[in-house]
């Protein structure tokens, strides 16, 4: 089957879908977008987070024709031309990144995060990326590079 789909900002196709092809999938093989990682593909560890139609989603959990006409945002299209997103600049400065492959679906869950609460607290903040796991940092810089994030965004 063909899957329409707008992907940040863009209109784009893919052809010969089966359909039990997953959006991630669709995403990373057929559309060259290969941020959103792929680690368990069962919804599990988040790194395959994407937003779809403005929510968060874990992408190897959604099937390709469910994204159908509709809008998926990726950690690519996070980021304002070169200007970096600032939750992406955060995590940079914070060095809250190690292996990197959680990074993508960090960078969106705490994106939401960020846009749609004011001043979150460390609870908020833990609750928020609890289905984003990661192996390497521990999560204390993360934790930072989100403070960071949603202090400037409060100061703004
Ligand atoms: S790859 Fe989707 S949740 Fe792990
Ligand atoms: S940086 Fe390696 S899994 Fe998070």
């Amino acid at each position: 089957m063909r899957v329409n789909v707008v992907v940040n900002g863009e209109k784009r196709q893919a052809d010969n879908v089966w359909e039990g092809e997953s959006l991630l999938y669709v995403l990373r093989e057929r559309l060259g977008l290969a941020g959103s990682k792929n680690a368990c593909e069962q919804g599990e560890c988040g790194s395959c987070t994407v937003y779809l139609d403005g929510v968060p989603v874990c992408s190897c959990l959604v099937a390709a024709g469910q994204a159908e006409g509709r809008e998926v945002r990726t950690v690519e299209g996070l980021a304002d031309g070169d200007r970096l997103d600032p939750i992406q600049e955060s995590f940079v400065e914070y060095g809250a990144i190690q292996c990197g492959f959680c990074t993508p679906g960090l960078l969106v869950t705490a994106h939401d995060l960020v846009a749609r609460t004011t001043d979150p607290s460390d609870a908020e903040i833990r609750e928020a990326l609890a289905g984003n796991l990661c192996r390497c940092t521990g999560y204390e810089k993360i934790l930072d590079a989100v403070r960071l994030a949603a202090a400037r965004k409060e100061n703004a």
